[in-house]
């Protein structure tokens, strides 16, 4: 569609569409605030970069705010969502006092650490909206937040009476700390004694990767007058010294410093604008100048608003006979998906390009499964900048990216999963100016040229890969270097990537490339054993035989329990750690299912769909599979592979909203992202991908009707369920028709969606004979 057309239709779409739905309504961003879900439930705009929030010190702030009983260090603008790892940026933070007691700025508490005593806050008094959030301190201050793309505006409201009973004369600091305390030395900040702006630059550390990176600030105030400004260092401030360069730390600790500017009155409220960039203190100060210029707090926050708004808008769902716990479940959860990867576009100091720049894939291991998936239905457009700064970043930096925040490579933590990233919008049509055949370089270079250091990019083992077609446990790599660990989740996970890259391969006429790597991805085979058994530590058997298992260079097997790094295995080491198993972060039992090109071959060696199916039932009642981790994903829906999608649909609901309910504790683990709140979206709208193929499994969607527009066909696509019921008794599919012919297949395409196309299920009671017959494709018979 050329490109006014378009913009035709969307224009149109919004007038249409904004008419009286009010998704926002149905968002809460403090679902995963505590509980480690470690969201970050802040003012943000979709993808934004300035992420505004109180900061905790609670062991679990990787988002920044949590609603667990810790209390607030400081007020800061740049965050991720949902992450493990080291807590991410949070730098610069602000903290306001209504008075320094007698007038003593020196009596004031400026390092993070003391002046915690200070952050008590009840939660009742937190506020949290798309593009606000607020809370009270126990000080009686009131802080609100909203944001513009690069810049934060904090309001604080002060008791116009200070604890000494004198009229209040406000003093705000700003530090150059971050969450982790990971600064650098020769960290910088200024103070212009007039305006009372603060200026400043410092390096620090990436939160799950190497490196590190430098960001600057500039904060301007807007309110009373300004009594008085200076510089801190540690527990002592000064009114006469402006500037500070600051060394790391003394024991450990980045040493506090800071700046600070003191009012007059406390009669309005203080507004503060910080802007931050990567660039220089020259570009955030005009990003402050250029987006916030007035100070405008209801402006800018309804131009959040709205551009929320807009975002929710393709996905419309009926809310006949469901209740409001439901909808924010799932509105939430789309929400979740467009805080993280961040829109870093003219914020990246590594090269210069006029393609886009996103941030924060943090990290693809966890993305590729849904929540790029969604985005690719949602928001299209998004996904095609987000696949060329992915390229982009192969350009200049030599390899996609497996995990990339703060600027810097994170680590990898299975295979090269960008090329299931790449592959999936390839193969559902994205177009959006994207180079495929630089895209195909990007790759191809992952499976045939080891990296040196492929901890953080690219995949290890290759020669051994290519010569036995596997990874050995032990392997003797000579070439590259990284964690010699998970052989075998590597191993499947490479595999996979390989078909994928066959699948661009086909799309793009490469029949040679297609066939080899068609062939690479049945190496999973490899380290399958037909006479391994599993049994629990009590010695109990758990009748299944077959497992994978590793294999040394050699060829002969090596051993892992099968059950070890299940949800059970509490004594293992299953991350990145020398000591690690041989399966990332998941068990043999779970990698077992993850074939998502070959259901059909797996089965087989499993013994038919009946042992397949007896086999994915007792990964999940026996938990050894936990559905708060992405790998338990897919297995909600395997049974679709196996002819019997009803049971998918009971899975469904067995996890939904048992282990995701809508309150601060009720993600089952960390949102990665908005990995969990995808996941959600997905398996409620009734249709969930297998990432890096051109199929989504029906399933009977969780309201009686599900409209989704696509933002640039403008067609839309529906979802009808025939005899729904609320109280989810009727979720057996007993036929469907796809725009009105009868349809037999347990899944569709992405056609479904750009050409807005219609699937009718009549459900009922039972299991019936529906998709029992028309399974998935699979590269086996
Ligand atoms: C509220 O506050 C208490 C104590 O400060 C804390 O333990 C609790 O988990 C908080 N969160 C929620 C969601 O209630
Ligand atoms: C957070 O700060 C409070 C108040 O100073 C303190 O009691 C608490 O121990 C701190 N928590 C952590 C994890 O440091
Ligand atoms: C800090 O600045 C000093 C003086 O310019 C310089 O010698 C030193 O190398 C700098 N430190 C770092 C880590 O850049
Ligand atoms: C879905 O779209 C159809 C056709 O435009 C419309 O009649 C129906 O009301 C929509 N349903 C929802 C839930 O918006
Ligand atoms: C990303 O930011 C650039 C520059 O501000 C903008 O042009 C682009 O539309 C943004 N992309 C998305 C998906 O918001
Ligand atoms: C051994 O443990 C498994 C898993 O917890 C349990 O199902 C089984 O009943 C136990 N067997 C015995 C003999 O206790
Ligand atoms: C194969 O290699 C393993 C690990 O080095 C070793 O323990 C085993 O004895 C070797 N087996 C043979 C047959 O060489
Ligand atoms: C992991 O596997 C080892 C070796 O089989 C076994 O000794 C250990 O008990 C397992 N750990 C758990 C928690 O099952
Ligand atoms: C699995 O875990 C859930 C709680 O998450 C528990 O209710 C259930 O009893 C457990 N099942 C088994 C077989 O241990
Ligand atoms: C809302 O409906 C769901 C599904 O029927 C149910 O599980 C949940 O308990 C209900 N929540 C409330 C607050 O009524
Ligand atoms: C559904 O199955 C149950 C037994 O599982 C049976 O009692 C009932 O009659 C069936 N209902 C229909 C409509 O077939």
């Amino acid at each position: 569609m050329a490109p006014l057309v378009a913009l035709c239709w969307l224009f149109l779409l919004n007038s249409v569409l904004s008419r009286g739905f009010h998704p926002l309504k149905y968002v809460d961003p403090l679902i995963g605030a505590s509980n480690g879900g470690n969201v970050f439930p802040g003012a943000s705009l979709p993808y934004g970069m300035a992420k505004a929030v109180a900061d905790t010190n609670s062991t679990s702030n990787q988002g920044g705010f949590t609603l667990d009983g810790a209390v607030v260090t400081g007020f800061s603008t740049m965050h991720d969502s949902g992450t493990g790892g080291s807590p991410s940026l949070g730098n610069f933070a602000l903290f306001p006092y209504k008075n320094c007691p007698d007038g003593d700025i020196n009596q004031c508490v400026f390092p993070k650490r003391s002046r915690a005593r200070f952050g008590a806050f009840s939660n009742g008094s937190v506020t949290s909206k798309p593009g606000i959030f607020g809370l009270t301190l126990d000080s009686g201050i009131r802080a609100d937040m909203t944001v513009t793309q690069h810049v934060s505006l904090f309001r604080f409201s002060f008791p116009p009476i200070g604890s000494d009973g004198e009229p209040a004369q406000p003093l705000i600091l700003q530090d150059l700390t971050d969450l982790a305390d990971s600064r650098q030395d020769n960290g910088t900040v200024s103070v212009d004694s007039k305006t009372g702006r603060i200026t400043g630059s410092a390096k620090f550390l990436p939160s799950f990767g190497g490196g590190n990176f430098v960001l600057h600030f500039c904060t301007d105030f807007k309110g009373a007058d300004i009594l008085d400004n200076g510089i801190y260092v540690d527990s002592r401030a000064s009114t006469s010294v402006k500037d500070l360069t600051i060394s790391r730390s003394i024991n450990g600790y980045p040493l506090p410093g800071g700046a600070f500017v003191r009012f007059k009155s406390a009669d309005d409220p203080i507004l503060i604008r910080t802007a931050a960039s990567f660039i220089s203190v020259e570009k955030a100060c005009s990003y402050g100048e250029t987006e916030i210029p007035d100070f405008h707090f209801t402006k800018v926050y309804d131009a959040a608003t709205k551009a929320w708004e807009q975002k929710l808008q393709p996905v419309r769902v009926s809310t006949k006979g469901i209740n409001e716990s439901t909808l924010t479940n799932f509105y939430s959860g789309i929400y979740r998906t467009m805080i993280n990867p961040q829109n870093y576009t003219g914020e990246n100091p590594l090269w210069s390009s006029n393609e886009p720049y996103f941030d924060s894939f943090y990290c693809i291991w966890d993305l590729f499964r849904s929540q790029l998936p969604f985005l690719t239905i949602t928001d299209p457009v998004a996904v095609a900048e987000m696949i060329r700064s992915l390229i982009d970043t192969y350009r200049h930096v030599g390899w996609l990216p497996d995990c990339r925040m703060s600027l810097n490579k994170g680590y990898t933590q299975g295979g090269s999963n960008a090329d299931n990233v790449l592959a999936d919008a390839y193969v559902k049509g994205i177009d959006g100016g994207i180079n495929w055949d630089d895209g195909y370089k990007a790759v191809v270079k992952d499976a045939e040229v080891e990296p040196y250091d492929w901890c953080c990019q690219g995949r290890g083992g290759l020669d051994s890969w290519k010569a036995l077609g596997y990874i050995p446990v032990q392997d003797f790599d000579y070439k590259g270097f990284g964690t010699m660990t998970r052989s075998i989740s590597r191993t499947l996970e490479y595999s996979y990537n390989d078909f994928c890259i066959a699948q661009m391969a086909r799309g793009m006429g490469k029949l040679a490339d297609y066939e080899k790597y068609t062939e690479s991805s049945s190496n999973w085979q490899n380290l399958y054993k037909a006479d391994q058994t599993s049994a629990w530590w009590n010695g109990t058997d758990t009748g299944f035989v077959g497992f994978f298992e590793p294999r040394f260079l050699n060829k002969t097997w090596g051993y892992q329990d099968p059950l070890n790094c299940s949800y059970l295995d509490w004594y293992s080491s299953c991350s990145l750690q020398n000591s690690g198993r041989e399966t990332f972060e998941s068990s043999i039992w779970e990698y077992g299912f993850f074939v998502p090109h070959d259901q059909a071959t797996l089965m087989t060696l499993y013994g038919g769909p009946d042992a397949f199916i007896r086999r994915l039932n007792y990964l999940h009642d026996q938990n050894i599979t936990y559905i708060g981790n992405e790998p338990a994903f897919l297995t909600v829906f395997q049974y679709h592979y196996a002819g019997r999608p009803a049971l998918s649909a009971e899975r469904a609901h067995f996890y939904i909203p048992s282990f995701f309910s809508p309150t601060p504790g009720g993600l089952p683990g960390n949102d990665d992202s908005g990995a969990m709140g995808s996941f959600v979206a997905f398996a409620m709208m009734g249709l969930f991908p297998n990432p890096g193929q051109d199929v989504y499994l029906i399933t009977p969607p969780f309201f009686e009707e599900v409209n989704i527009t696509h933002s640039l066909t403008g067609k839309t696509a529906r979802i009808r369920n025939v005899n729904f019921d609320a109280e989810y008794e009727n979720i057996y599919i007993q036929s469907a028709t796809l725009d009105g012919v009868a349809y037999t297949k347990n899944w569709i395409d992405h056609s479904f969606f750009t050409q807005g196309k219609e699937l009718v299920l009549t459900l009922g009671r039972n299991e019936s004979l529906w998709g029992t017959r028309d399974l998935p494709p699979s590269l086996g018979k």
